[in-house]
């Protein structure tokens, strides 16, 4: 397994997955550079991502990681040239666009051909023969990574046939295919009940692989660490607007994005134990009407202070955090057993603000 660490960067949560075995999936340079930062040995590294710069590709190259995932032709040559240019020669592997619905958000899925993501497999020949060409890659590895929040095997059985016809058609074609990455996707999502069958899973891998002689690997984010986080938020205010009983946070859209980007639900659950339930809409302080986490949630009365904690943001939460109206990210903690440490400090306001550079030809206004 390639833990996919766009899910969640935090250096510490990437130590404790690799301190348990598993591989590391980035999809940027900066990525790249905390996985390095965290000791991540780069033979455990692979690197997709559609938009790969050249000083990207050259810090892959010469930290010599397991597999650089190529998205485009182009990217390809750039690859061969960057590395010819450092003497060395880089795996790869080819992220084919499949043209498979991953039957999940449009926002998303990736593996239409519409997507930016992937090469098409139409176009699969011309890899080839730049392959044989290219004396500074050595091509060894096929991927796909169709979407984000799959619940249908179906789809996965689809991804699992094209994968393996991408193989054939390339060892048929001379060119020594070593490893399949089936990607990542698993779906996680407490609130809707669905339940992402790892046991179906697990016999649809065997089915499809058991016998054949590559090997296999995944990139899953959400559904290793989605559960794992819980947003403690502070009540700033209760009001009451027409029939409506709103609470607001100190946490917004700023800090945990899914619900107003994706209209994804999460539980919220009351810290403080008391009787009378109430009809809540949940708020964050954010200037937009989209910074609701969620409508007609049942708590007890809730008061100036009492903080509540939304559930399962261990995924695409802090990752995708943003210092919108001018918002400090929140803290990090990690708690194991009876341990817990701050493992990313709040930032703070004046750290912010000192970031801007007035110009001086702008004067003084008076
Ligand atoms: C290339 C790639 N691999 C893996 C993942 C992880 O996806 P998930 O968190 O849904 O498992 C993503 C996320 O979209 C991705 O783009």
């Amino acid at each position: 397994m390639y833990y996919s660490v766009k899910a969640n960067s935090n250096q510490s949560i990437i130590k404790i997955l690799s301190k348990l075995g598993s591989g590391i999936d980035v999809v940027s340079g900066e990525e790249l550079m905390r996985a390095l930062a965290a000791k991540v040995a780069p033979k455990k590294i692979i690197f997709e991502g559609v938009g790969k710069t050249k000083n990207d590709l050259i810090l892959a190259i010469k930290k010599g990681i397991k597999q650089i995932n190529v998205e485009s032709i182009e990217e390809l040559l750039l690859i061969n040239k960057t590395a010819k240019s450092l003497g060395k020669i880089a795996n790869v592997g080819i992220r084919i666009n499949p043209n498979i619905d991953a039957k999940s958000l449009k926002k998303i899925s990736t593996g239409n051909k519409k997507d930016k993501f992937g090469i098409p497999t139409t176009d699969l020949n011309q890899v080839v023969i730049i392959a044989k060409k290219s004396k500074n890659i050595n091509l060894k590895g096929i991927s796909c990574h169709v979407g984000s929040q799959i619940f249908s095997l179906s789809v996965y059985e689809k991804v699992f046939k094209k994968i393996k016809e991408t193989a054939r058609f390339f060892i048929n074609n001379n060119i020594n295919i070593k490893n399949l990455n089936l990607g990542g996707g698993m779906g996680f999502d407490k609130t809707k009940n669905k339940k992402f069958q790892i046991k179906g899973f697990k016999k649809l891998v065997d089915k499809h692989f058991r016998n054949l002689p590559y090997e296999i690997s995944f990139e899953p984010g959400r559904y290793i660490v989605a559960e794992s986080g819980t947003l403690i938020a502070k009540i700033i205010t209760t009001k009451k607007s027409g029939q409506s009983n709103f609470i607001i946070l100190d946490a917004g859209m700023n800090i945990f994005l899914r619900p107003a980007l994706y209209g994804a639900h999460h539980n919220i659950v009351s810290i403080i134990k008391r009787r009378a339930s109430i009809n809540y809409n949940v708020a964050g302080p954010i200037c937009e009407s989209s910074d609701i986490f969620g409508k007609n949630v049942f708590l007890p009365k809730q008061y100036t202070g009492d903080y509540v904690a939304i559930q399962d943001v261990g995924a695409y939460g802090s990752v995708m955090s943003s210092n919108y109206n001018s918002k400090e990210l929140a803290a990090e903690i990690l708690i194991y057993k009876n341990r817990f440490t701050i493992i990313r400090k709040r930032q703070k306001i004046k750290d912010l603000i000192s970031k801007d550079i007035i110009p001086r030809w702008l004067g003084d206004f008076h």
